[in-house]
């Protein structure tokens, strides 16, 4: 038989072809080879079942409709009891939680998928109706002046205890625990949240922590806390694969701003991560003004110089400004989170340039199928003429 010469397949060049797109370039994450920089942010979603505060056999099917993200970051997950703030959000601290997550990383991991779990803690933005009765306890007796959601809807928080340096010592126990159980359960490593108004942000907020013990006074012992749970956390992971998330922009009543002060703080909070077990750094950029504002690139640069291993930079992203921010070396990859509700098939979207859809607010927080689990992927039907 006479072999034939193939016909050379034309290079694509539009736009849209994979290898235009920086986000679509594999690379190492938290000791994982990722096929893509599409990385899906973490999402409370609040459909843990009640009873238990257990994942549901949904929670599988969720995650796994997403296995083509470069990384999933779940929920954020109560590392323990005394951690909870939010209604129906699942936890990482009983067996019973072992066993179901166990049933979602092996489905991730069926399709292909890599999935790390983040650790949660609400601190003093707890509430007494989530702890059976008992005052939330922080760094300080100083209310957040922020909201919890309960099972009768939204309360307003109020003064907390301060905590005891054993409660300090064993809420560090409860993380390490936790990270220990997400190995357990499956998982390909985990993120500790340190943003938004919960517990360690608490401890990093001279406005809130008023200590004057080893955890409070100047920077270096309010980012102890952080530092410790870091250290206890990457133990069960022999050191690897613990990335930490961190907000310096949030803007949160007057109690949390992202003045000159925060972001010293994080300066040098950022920097001494170096000097610990820490596989990657996920940041939350500023808010934007308007919705077709772009992220603000020059403020996650700011941290981006001081952090030597890999920078996952979340908030304001479509598929342009994110391919611009890895192009110009800002990020390595870029994490999306209300994205990802609407569209589990982000990545595929992002390869063919599809049209994305809108998620429906209404159902980001409790409930059931409707807005989590009944997303249509984009079929070839759609965007006809967009084909690669
Ligand atoms: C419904 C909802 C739930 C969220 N839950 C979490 C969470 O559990 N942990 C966390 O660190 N951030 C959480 N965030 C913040 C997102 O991860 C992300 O920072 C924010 O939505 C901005 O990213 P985006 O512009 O890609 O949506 C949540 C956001 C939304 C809308």
């Amino acid at each position: 038989m006479t072999a034939t010469t193939p016909t050379p397949t034309p290079t694509p060049t539009s736009p849209s072809a994979p290898h235009h797109q920086p986000l679509l370039r594999p690379m190492d994450l938290a000791g994982l080879r990722l096929p893509n920089r599409v990385v899906m942010a973490p999402l409370t979603r609040a459909r843990a079942a009640r009873d238990g505060l257990v994942p549901t056999p949904m929670h599988a099917d969720y995650y796994g409709r997403r296995a083509s993200a470069g990384l999933i970051i779940t929920e954020a997950t109560w590392v323990s009891r005394q951690a909870i703030g939010f209604a129906d959000v699942p936890g990482i601290y009983s067996a019973e939680q072992v066993t179901a997550w166990r049933r979602v990383t092996d489905t991730v991991h069926a399709l292909g998928g890599r999935i790390v779990m983040q650790l949660w803690h609400t601190g003093a933005a707890s509430h007494p109706d989530h702890l059976g009765g008992r005052v939330p306890a922080g760094p300080s007796p100083v209310n957040p002046r922020t909201r919890s959601f309960t099972t009768t809807g939204f309360q307003e928080t109020v003064t907390p205890r301060a905590m005891t340096p054993a409660e300090i010592a064993a809420t560090v126990a409860d993380y390490r625990a936790a990270a220990h159980n997400a190995r357990q359960a499956g998982f390909d490593g985990v993120e500790i949240a340190a943003l938004g108004t919960f517990l360690i942000a608490q401890f990093l907020n001279p406005r809130l922590n008023h200590r004057t013990d080893a955890y409070g006074g100047d920077r270096t012992r309010r980012r102890r806390l952080l530092l410790e749970i870091v250290d206890a956390v990457a133990e069960p992971w022999d050191g690897r694969c613990v990335g930490v998330r961190l907000g310096p922009y949030l803007a949160a009543g007057d109690l949390f701003r992202p003045d000159a002060a925060t972001l010293a703080d994080h300066d040098e909070l950022v920097t001494a991560l170096n000097d610990h077990p820490v596989a990657y750094l996920h940041l939350r950029g500023p808010d934007r003004p308007t919705p077709d504002a772009r992220p603000d690139t020059a403020a996650l640069a700011r941290y981006r110089h001081r952090f030597h291993g890999p920078l996952n930079a979340n908030n304001g992203f479509d598929r342009e400004t994110a391919n611009a921010a890895i192009e110009a070396g800002t990020a390595d990859a870029v994490s999306f989170a209300t994205h990802f509700i609407a569209n589990p098939d982000l990545v595929t979207r992002f390869a063919l340039s599809r049209d994305l859809a809108t998620g429906d607010p209404t159902t980001y927080y409790g409930g059931g199928a409707r807005g989590y689990v009944d997303h249509p992927v984009s079929t070839w039907q759609d965007n006809p003429g967009q084909q690669p």
